[in-house]
C-alpha cells in the first residue's frame, strides 16, 4: 500500500514546463444543451467528445496525469433519470473506449466510492483498470461518486485500521498514501469550466497548492485551444509554496 509518495507542495516544479498533472471539473453540460433547446443529457453526451479531445491533447502535450470529475457524491441529488443516464453513459464509455485507451498506452484509474454502483459497472471498472494497469503514456483518472471529504475520511479510516495500536497523532505524510490517488503527484493545474468558481467537493486535500483556473466556456465547447490557454495561464504563475519570490530567484529554497 505504501507507494513512494511525491508531494508537489514541497518541490518546486519547472513552471515553464507543461503541468505534470491537470485536474478538471467538467461543468456546464446542462447549460450547453439548454442553450440549444435540447435535453440536459444531450450535453453530457456531447461532453464525452470533449473528454476524448482532452485525453488526446494531454497525451500529445506530455501531460502525465489527467484527472476528470465525472460524478460527485452530491450528484445523486439530481433527477433519477439524469443520474441513470450518467451511469449508463459511464458504462458505455468503459465498454467502448477501453480498447482504444489500451492501444494508446493509457492507464485508466477510477476513484470514488464504488459501493453505490451496480455490480456490472464495478466489474467493468475493475477489468478496465486491470487491462491498462501497466500502460505508461498518460494516467487518466475518472472521479466517479467522488467527494473530497469522502476521500479524506476513507483514508483516515484505512490508516487507523493499518495501525490499530495508535490512537491518534498521525502525520500528514502518513495519510497521503491512503488517499485515492497515491500514484499521482498533486495536481499542478486545476481547471473548472462552466463559469462557477468553486471546488464542489473535488480533490480537497490534493488541491492545497494547485494553481486554479476558471473559465466560462461550457464543457462541451472546451477544446484543445482552450486547454492550451489554461496551460499558458499556468505558465505565467509563480509557485512559491509559502516561500518568498526572492528565495525562488536566488535558488535558495528550504524544504
Ligand atoms: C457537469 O455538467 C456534468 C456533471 C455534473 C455530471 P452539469 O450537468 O453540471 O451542467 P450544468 O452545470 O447544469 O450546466
Ligand atoms: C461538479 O459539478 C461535479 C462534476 C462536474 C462532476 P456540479 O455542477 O455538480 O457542481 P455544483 O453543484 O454546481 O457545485
Ligand atoms: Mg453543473
Amino acid at each position: 500500500m505504501a507507494l513512494p509518495f511525491f508531494s508537489s507542495t514541497r518541490t518546486i516544479p519547472d513552471i515553464t514546463a507543461v503541468p505534470r498533472h491537470i485536474a478538471i471539473i467538467m461543468d456546464g453540460n446542462g447549460r450547453w444543451a439548454k442553450q440549444r433547446f435540447m435535453p440536459r443529457v444531450m450535453g453530457h453526451q456531447r461532453g464525452v467528445e470533449t473528454v476524448r479531445e482532452m485525453v488526446k491533447a494531454c497525451r500529445q502535450l506530455g501531460v502525465e496525469y489527467l484527472t476528470l470529475f465525472a460524478f460527485s457524491s452530491e450528484n445523486w441529488r439530481r433527477p433519477a433519470d439524469e443520474v441513470s443516464f450518467l451511469m449508463q453513459l459511464f458504462m458505455k464509455m468503459l465498454e467502448r473506449e477501453v480498447g482504444k485507451l489500451h492501444e494508446n498506452n493509457i492507464r485508466l484509474k477510477v476513484i470514488g466510492d464504488r459501493s453505490r454502483f451496480e455490480a456490472q459497472l464495478v466489474r467493468h471498472i475493475e477489468e478496465a483498470e486491470l487491462l491498462t494497469a501497466n500502460n505508461t503514456s498518460l494516467t487518466l483518472t475518472i472521479a466517479a461518486n467522488y467527494g473530497g471529504r469522502w476521500d479524506i475520511m476513507q483514508a483516515m479510516h484505512a490508516l487507523s485500521q493499518a495501525h490499530p495500536e495508535r490512537a491518534t497523532a498521525f502525520g500528514e505524510e502518513e495519510l497521503t498514501p491512503y488517499l485515492s490517488m497515491p500514484y499521482a503527484p498533486e495536481p499542478d493545474l486545476f481547471i473548472r469550466t462552466g463559469g462557477e468558481q468553486r471546488i464542489s467537493n473535488f480533490l480537497l486535500w490534493q488541491l492545497a497548492y494547485t494553481e486554479l483556473y476558471f473559465t466560462d466556456t461550457l464543457w462541451p465547447a472546451f477544446d484543445r485551444a482552450a486547454l492550451e490557454s489554461a496551460i499558458q495561464s499556468y505558465q505565467k504563475r509563480e509557485r512559491r509554496f509559502g516561500r518568498t519570490s526572492e528565495q525562488l530567484t536566488e535558488g535558495k529554497t528550504n524544504a
